[in-house]
């Protein structure tokens, strides 16, 4: 079999370790088609050769298809590990917790969401969920995160976390709802990574009307994706397709009112939001500070979210920030 007729998906150069055999084949691209084996297997990579790289602005490589679930395994593995340590510093978990849910996203994105990748999903939520029960510093997560790329893991980790930081405040949420908002929350919008890239990539208000109907089937195909693997959980199956319904019946894919979307997917919808006016986006350079936001979200008396979902962000929020 050629390099052609292998199925090779990307890794970040910053997963291989330096000055330690590499478990497999690893390829370097050099046109849409065209890959070049850049380490064998039980290779060496040293710390200088894979800095030379980085330096000609390489950040990605590639393996076979079978290989990414190594990767992938070995990212949630450190990131969860590192959410338990009290010695390893705020920035850095953040820092973790980005690589693993990259890693995953992409795992998803080349090779579909299998039973495996869910159960690493829900590693990874527990990792946000210790950090949220640690009561940890919510600036300096958000400040960590902002220092990063890619938009949707960024989004996805801070929703996850404020999604957990809600429902612990909230009177007749059990741990199993909790764990289920956590997961929910890092997944809710992986239907995302199934639609085009010019328009996720895009602002909102520069889509055409017909791309604006191709974005708003992200809940329906993201529910899609993960439905049919025997451990997720109703709820969050449920979560991912109402987290853009809203209270009035103005949301989507399905323009529920208030009495008909699930609480947990009003927790997740409300961290959403909330999380859109921390994080920078590329049509939005710069973010309000967490105290503004707080008083023109949380505490605005208009805001169309559940008063009790209000009250209990509010209190988790206070208590994370020093
Ligand atoms: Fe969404």
């Amino acid at each position: 079999m050629g390099l052609l007729d292998i199925e090779m998906v990307p890794i970040g150069i910053d997963d291989l370790m330096p000055n330690s055999p590499t478990e497999h084949n690893v390829y370097i691209r050099l046109s849409a088609d065209r890959f070049v084996t850049l380490y064998k297997k039980d290779s060496i990579p040293s710390s200088e050769h894979l800095h030379k790289y980085k330096t000609k602005d390489i950040d990605t490589l590639w393996v076979e298809k079978s290989a990414m679930i190594t990767f992938v395994k070995k990212n949630v593995t450190l990131a969860s590990l590192a959410s338990r340590s009290a010695t390893v510093a705020n920035n850095k978990k953040a820092a973790l917790f980005v690589k693993a849910t990259d890693s995953m996203f992409k795992q998803i994105e080349y090779c579909g969401m299998t039973g495996k990748t869910y159960e690493q999903s829900k590693s990874l939520a527990e990792s946000f969920f210790q950090y949220a029960q640690d009561n940890q510093d919510v600036a300096t997560l958000i400040d960590s995160l902002n220092e990063f790329d890619s938009w949707i893991v960024r989004r996805s980790i801070l929703v996850s976390f404020f999604s957990v930081c809600i429902a612990m405040e909230l009177e007749n949420i059990g741990t199993t709802q909790i764990k289920s908002v956590s997961v929910a929350g890092l997944l809710h919008d992986i239907g995302l990574i199934k639609l085009p890239k010019n328009i996720v990539t895009r602002p909102l208000d520069q889509l055409t009307n017909e791309e604006m109907q191709i974005y708003k089937t992200h809940p329906d195909r993201g529910r899609e994706l993960v439905d049919g693997i025997d451990a997720v959980h109703d709820d969050v199956l449920t979560i991912i397709h109402q987290h853009h319904e809203r209270p009035s019946g103005s949301g989507y894919p399905m323009g529920i009112n208030k009495s008909k979307i699930h609480i947990l997917s009003q927790i997740v919808a409300t961290a959403d939001e909330f999380s859109d006016l921390l994080l920078k986006a590329p049509h939005r350079p710069r973010v309000l500070p967490i105290e503004l936001a707080m008083t023109t979200y949380i505490e605005n008396n208009e805001s169309p979210i559940n008063k009790s979902i209000s009250r209990a962000f509010g209190l988790a929020l206070k208590k994370r920030m020093f």
